[in-house]
């Protein structure tokens, strides 16, 4: 049977993932009620990100500026809003920062959750059906061999700072089902990519690289290997889950687009050449092989079986297309791209790279 839903909270929903979910929901499905952006606008959300959101839909979407683990925030907001979905995208999502500062992670991803877990629970014990999904990654599962493949079975190892909080705010999320009975889904999810990726994930570092002309940085042997879902792709399969997933279950998602992270940077080096009528070479030129990351997990690869044969979900666009429609998009966004090279961003890169 298919849920629907009046008034939804959508955590975390200026960053990346969430505010492509936002735009998915109000513009490419059935859903007529309102949203609620909760987002605490770290260095990684942007309003800017749903500009064309505020403009189009000011009487159905609204932005609140606060923490998830504020719980009389978030217990206020799901009262006064009618909240009967809450989604769960809120979280510091970099490998690398939380290898640098911890932390924030614990606070977010795991407080964080507990927080929202908690007010969902009240609200559901004053008799008002709600539903919690939580956006969960692969990354739980661990690191892979040069086979096989993480399915919703395979035990959860996770070996970084951020999978290891998310991988405890996977298990809050189960436990709070189990125990207090909450309607719950989950989603893992490989590797995303696509327009509004603040730029210090690989993809979008690459790209901005590329138009600075400087050197892009590959750790190790750059033979560690991802598997890449084009954004929209994995917004589709998100409300797939929530409408039809099955109560209490988690889906893994991901588009069948392993490589590895030489290959993939090549590749955007000659499809930023073909956009620029500039020869491959000037790009390629700068790769730069660095030291590696501490712990640096050797391979993801999802089996999306479930998802597909469950819920009729895949990736409709191969890795070639949404590279393409990613690589334009930076282009023709260059004060996006400006706006979000703020302080948070010139650290970073000034803290990693000597150029
Ligand atoms: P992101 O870093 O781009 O965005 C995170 C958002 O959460 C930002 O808008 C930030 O301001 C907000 N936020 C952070 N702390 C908050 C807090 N305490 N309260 C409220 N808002 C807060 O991340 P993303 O790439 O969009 O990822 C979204 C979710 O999807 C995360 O849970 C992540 O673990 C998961 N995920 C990401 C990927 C990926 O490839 N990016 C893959 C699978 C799953
Ligand atoms: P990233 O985009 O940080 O995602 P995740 O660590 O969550 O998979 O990194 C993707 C891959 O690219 C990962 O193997 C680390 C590697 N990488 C580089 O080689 N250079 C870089 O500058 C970054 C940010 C990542």
């Amino acid at each position: 049977m298919k849920r629907s839903f009046h008034h939804l909270l959508v955590t975390g929903g200026a960053g990346f993932i969430g505010s492509h979910f936002i735009r998915y929901v109000l513009t490419k499905t059935d859903f007529t009620g309102k949203i609620v952006n909760l987002d605490k606008l770290t260095y990684a959300g942007n309003p800017l990100n749903l500009s064309d959101i505020e403009r189009h839909f000011s009487d159905r979407y609204e932005l609140v500026r606060g923490d998830i683990a504020d719980l009389e925030l978030v217990r206020h907001l799901i009262q006064t809003k009618q909240i009967d979905c809450v989604i769960n995208f809120a979280a510091e999502s970099h490998v690398d920062r939380s290898i640098d500062g911890p932390s924030d992670f614990i606070q977010t991803n795991v407080v964080g959750t507990f927080t929202l877990l908690e007010a969902v629970r009240e609200t559901q014990e004053s008799k008002r059906p709600i539903h919690f999904h939580h956006v969960s990654t692969d990354e739980v599962f661990g690191s892979l061999g040069p086979d096989g493949f993480f399915k919703e079975s395979t035990p959860y190892d996770p070996k970084s700072p951020y999978s290891a909080t998310k991988a405890a705010s996977d298990h809050l999320v189960r436990a709070w089902a189990h125990t207090y009975g909450l309607s719950v889904t989950l989603s893992n999810c490989s590797n995303n990519y696509g327009p509004f990726h603040f730029p210090e994930k690989l993809i979008p570092l690459t790209i901005t690289r590329m138009m600075e002309g400087k050197p892009i940085p590959i750790y190790g042997d750059g033979q560690n290997i991802r598997d890449w879902l084009y954004v929209e792709d994995h917004a589709e399969a998100i409300w797939l889950v929530i409408t039809q997933g099955r109560m209490g279950e988690s889906y893994n998602v991901g588009g069948h687009n392993e490589r590895n992270n030489l290959e993939l940077v090549r590749a955007l080096c000659y499809t930023m050449a073909s956009h620029t009528q500039t020869e491959p070479e000037s790009y390629l030129k700068l790769i730069t092989f660095v030291k590696d990351r501490p712990g640096h997990d050797r391979r993801y690869a999802i089996d999306p079986t479930k998802i597909e044969t469950e819920l009729g979900w895949k990736a409709r666009h191969s890795l070639e297309e949404g590279l393409d429609l990613t690589v334009r998009w930076y282009l023709n966004n260059q004060d996006w791209l400006e706006s979000v090279k703020s302080g948070s961003y010139r650290d970073w890169v000034r803290h990693h790279y000597t150029t």
